[in-house]
């Protein structure tokens, strides 16, 4: 591993991803040796912290994962704490005289990874700070990485990012959305473009139709506040089931430079088929998790901590999905995301027409499905028709199934290294996000021009039934249930 130098300054530092997500990705680029000695993190966000607590914290976010106890605190030993308020030039100024001194005392180069895991309403703000308070170096790179909400529709997103493009430029942009961070998304492109077999039936003539599951079995937990700001469309559908999509639907990059990757997944987001009020009742299902039968411990949305008693906001959407592409036309992709589903499951299945023949007659082979499993257990699986053993010539359906071995880096991690090394193509260009957001916001708009029914789903199920006669009407079902 070639050791890298930086400095990354944290706003949301004492915040949940940070926690959960970010100081164990550090910690793990550490052990690997992408990071060693020449590294240092200042941690801010509003609350008064001491450098000592500060690293304690830090030292705690890695105990399931720590190598031993004196090497998580020696990575620990890197941190520093500054509370900061975005708004006030003062402390700018004393955040740059903290980073330069630890750009000297750890060598750094004035390399700088400034991550904003903030309200998208102080994106601007930090950003154009860093700028006049001169906290980007003159002799390092100074990269931007910023979490979702990238805003909250297509206007708002815009004024957004030119708020940003006046301290940075789109090159020094990483919009993070971590499912590109996963192993399996990265590997979609691997076994479509690497595969003579797969790049040849990849399309209308052999694809009767594409299921992607985003299934949670948790509630909306702490984050009903923001939740009620965003419902399951902007949480996981602007973002990651599109990036999905746009995966799914391309055409093959030219090459694999992140231009050209970039411009394909663009392109496939510009011909999905708008969506309006006259279709929208018979593409699109949204729904709301009510208590469950059989759990008493769990609440209806509407009682969850910090959610309005009235709320409309969906935890659940299914959608069909249409490409006006020369290669997809009449093939639905069907997508389904909630919160409160029957188990967490992260998966694609692309269900190949049933092409039997006089031979096999089509009630007794099933259709080739080609299942990718994202999450949490991560693997392929091909269901293929054969004979049954026996005398009798019969036909079953049997699985070839793969499983990846090896220990794979985690989203965060990966996003974090390719960040550090500079290369863009596992985040999100502005084109894809306001392609995506275009999208977003027809949906919303025929919502609530068809005045469109909230369903009601029971906990614990995969959504109302309404999701499943979305596929009923055209003669298919979800794979997964
Ligand atoms: C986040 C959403 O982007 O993705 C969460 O805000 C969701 O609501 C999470 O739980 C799911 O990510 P993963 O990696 O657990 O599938």
């Amino acid at each position: 591993a070639q050791n890298k130098k930086a400095l990354f300054i944290i706003f949301g530092g004492t915040g949940d991803l940070a926690y959960r997500k970010l100081y164990p990705a550090l910690y793990k680029l550490y052990k690997k040796n992408y990071l060693n000695e020449n590294f240092a993190v200042i941690g801010t966000a509003r609350r008064e912290w001491s450098d000592p607590y500060y690293q304690e914290v830090v030292y705690d976010s890695i105990q399931e994962i720590k190598k031993s106890d004196e090497d998580a605190k020696e990575f620990a030993s890197h941190f520093r704490y500054q509370s900061h308020n975005v708004n006030d030039t003062e402390n700018y100024i004393s955040l740059l005289k903290l980073a330069d001194e630890l750009d000297e005392e750890y060598d750094l180069e004035g390399n700088r990874v400034f991550y904003l895991s903030v309200s998208p309403s102080f994106f601007g703000t930090v950003s154009s700070h860093l700028r006049a308070e001169n906290l980007i170096t003159e002799n390092g790179f100074n990269r931007l990485i910023i979490e979702k909400p990238f805003g909250s529709d297509f206007v708002n997103s815009d004024v957004l990012n030119n708020d940003i493009l006046e301290s940075f430029s789109e090159e020094q942009i990483y919009r993070i959305d971590h499912y590109l961070g996963k192993e399996m998304i990265q590997m979609l492109l691997a076994l479509r473009f690497g595969n003579p077999l797969f790049k040849k039936i990849w399309n209308k003539d052999f694809v009767s139709n594409i299921q992607v599951t985003l299934a949670e079995d948790m509630g909306v937990e702490e984050r009903g506040a923001y939740y009620e700001q965003s419902g399951a469309l902007r949480d996981m559908v602007q973002n990651h089931v599109l990036q999905i999509v746009s995966f799914l639907y391309m055409d093959e990059p030219k090459s694999n430079d992140s231009n050209a990757i970039r411009k394909v997944k663009v392109e496939a987001l510009r011909d999905l088929k708008i969506i309006n009020k006259d279709n929208i009742n018979h593409n699109f299902v949204r729904g709301q998790y009510s208590s469950s039968k059989d759990n008493l411990d769990i609440l209806d949305y509407v009682s969850e901590h910090e959610v309005d008693p009235d709320s409309t906001v969906e935890t659940f959407v299914a959608g069909k999905i249409e490409s006006t592409h020369e290669n997809w036309k009449g093939v639905p992709l069907y997508i389904r995301t909630g919160k409160r589903m029957k188990a967490k499951k992260t998966q694609i299945d692309i269900v190949f027409k049933n092409d039997a023949t006089t031979f096999f007659p089509a009630q007794e082979v099933k259709e080739n499905v080609l299942s990718i499993h994202i999450g949490p257990d991560e693997g392929l699986s091909l269901q293929l028709n054969n004979k049954k053993i026996g005398h009798a010539f019969e036909i079953e359906p049997i699985h070839l199934t793969y499983q990846p071995s090896a220990d794979a880096p985690e989203d965060y991690e990966r996003l974090i290294l390719s960040a550090l090394t500079g290369d863009k193509t596992n985040f999100v260009h502005w084109d894809e996000l306001a392609e995506s957001w275009k999208y977003i916001d027809s949906i919303r708009e025929a919502w609530t021009n068809a005045d469109s029914p909230l369903y009601l789903y029971e906990a614990n199920t995969n959504g109302p039934k309404e999701a499943n006669e979305l596929l009923e009407n055209d003669n298919n079902y979800w794979i997964w249930n």
